[in-house]
C-alpha cells in the first residue's frame, strides 16, 4: 500500500453555473447534502482510501469559509492545504494545480462526487496498490450523455475515452475519481484547450490510455455514484443519503467518524474533538459511537 505516498486532490473550484442562484453563495460544495456541506462526501472517500494528506482547489475567495468547515479536521489526523484556481480551466488545470511540487503519487476525486457502495473499500484498498500509473474507473448510465463515456475493443481492452458523447456509443461513464502515479503527470503539458476552452482530464486519460498506461475498475450494480451539478441530482443526492442513514442508523460521510475507525487519531483525541462540538444531532451520534 502507498498511502503515505498518495496525495488527495479534491478539486472544489469550477463555477457551478447550473446551480445558479443557489451557486452565487461561493463555491457549490459548501451546499448540504442532507447533513454535512457537500465537500465532506469526496474527502470521505479519499479518507477510506487511507489517505491523510490533502489539497483542495479552489477559489481564493472560498478559502476562508473552507477553513471554517473543515475547522475539525486538523485534530482528525489529516493535514489540508489550499491551492488556488480562480478560472475553470479545466479539471485536468486544477490537477496541474493541484499536483505542483509533489513528488507523490495521486489521488483525485471531484468535489461533486458523491459514491455509496458495499465493498468500496476493496476497491479503493487495490486503487491504492497502484498497479498501473492511471487508474480510472466507470458505472454503467442511464444518461451518458452528460460524461466521459470509456469505449473498449471486443476483449474489454480499454481503448479511448469520449467527453459528452452526443451519439450513444456505450454506457460506461468515467466516474470523478482517478488515480495516478506522478511519472504521469509529464503529460498534462501535452493536452490544450478545448473547444468549452478547458484543460480536459478525458485528454489527459486518452494521452494515457494511447500509452497503454490505464486500467479501469467497475462499480458494479447496486453502486451509488451520484454527482450533484444540476438541482435536480443535488436533491436527490440528499434524499439518497437521508433514507440511508435514517434506515440504517449510520452516517454517511461522516468524516471525525472514519478518523477514528482508520486509526488517523486515538479514542481521546476523538473525544476531544466531538467534545467541543456545539450540541447537536451530530454530536450525539458521534457520542453515541462504538468502533472496536
Ligand atoms: O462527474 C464525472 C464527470 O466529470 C466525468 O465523467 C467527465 O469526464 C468530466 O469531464 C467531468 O464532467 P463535468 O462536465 O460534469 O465536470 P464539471 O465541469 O461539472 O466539474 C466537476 C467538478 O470539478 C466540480 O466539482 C467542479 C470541479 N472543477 C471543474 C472545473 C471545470 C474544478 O474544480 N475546476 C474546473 O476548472
Amino acid at each position: 500500500m502507498m498511502k503515505d505516498n498518495t496525495l488527495g486532490i479534491i478539486l472544489a473550484g469550477g463555477t457551478g453555473s447550473r446551480l445558479y442562484p443557489l451557486s452565487s453563495i461561493g463555491s457549490k460544495h459548501f451546499l448540504p447534502i442532507y447533513d454535512k456541506p457537500m465537500i465532506f462526501y469526496p474527502i470521505s472517500v479519499l479518507m477510506l482510501a487511507g489517505i491523510k494528506d490533502f489539497v483542495i482547489v479552489t477559489q481564493k475567495e472560498n478559502i476562508l469559509i473552507y477553513k471554517k468547515i473543515l475547522k475539525n479536521f486538523k485534530k482528525c489526523g489529516i493535514t489540508i492545504k489550499f491551492k488556488i484556481q480562480d478560472k475553470a480551466l479545466g479539471i485536468a488545470h486544477g490537477l496541474k494545480i493541484g499536483s505542483s511540487g509533489t513528488k507523490k503519487n495521486i489521488a483525485l476525486i471531484l468535489g461533486d462526487n458523491i459514491f455509496f457502495g458495499h465493498g468500496f473499500n476493496l476497491i479503493l484498498k487495490k486503487l491504492m496498490e497502484f498497479n498501473s500509473d492511471g487508474q480510472i474507473i466507470v458505472n454503467s448510465v442511464k444518461s451518458p450523455e452528460n460524461y466521459g463515456v470509456l469505449v473498449c475493443n471486443k476483449k474489454g481492452i480499454p481503448k479511448k475515452i469520449i467527453e459528452k458523447p452526443k451519439k450513444y456509443i456505450g454506457s460506461d461513464a468515467v466516474v470523478g475519481l482517478y488515480f495516478y502515479k506522478n511519472s504521469t503527470l509529464k503529460y498534462l503539458n501535452s493536452i490544450k484547450p478545448s473547444k468549452r476552452n478547458e484543460l480536459e482530464i478525458t485528454d489527459f486519460n486518452n494521452i494515457l490510455l494511447q500509452k497503454k498506461l490505464v486500467s479501469y475498475e467497475r462499480l458494479g450494480r447496486g453502486f451509488a455514484w451520484l454527482d450533484t451539478g444540476s438541482p435536480t441530482r443535488l436533491l436527490e443526492a440528499s434524499n439518497f443519503v437521508e433514507i440511508l442513514e435514517k434506515r440504517q442508523g449510520f452516517k454517511v460521510a461522516c468524516l471525525e467518524e472514519i478518523a477514528l475507525s482508520q486509526g488517523f487519531i486515538t479514542r481521546k483525541q476523538f473525544n476531544k474533538v466531538v467534545g467541543e462540538m456545539p450540541n447537536s444531532e451530530y454530536k450525539n451520534y458521534l457520542k453515541n459511537l462504538t468502533i472496536n
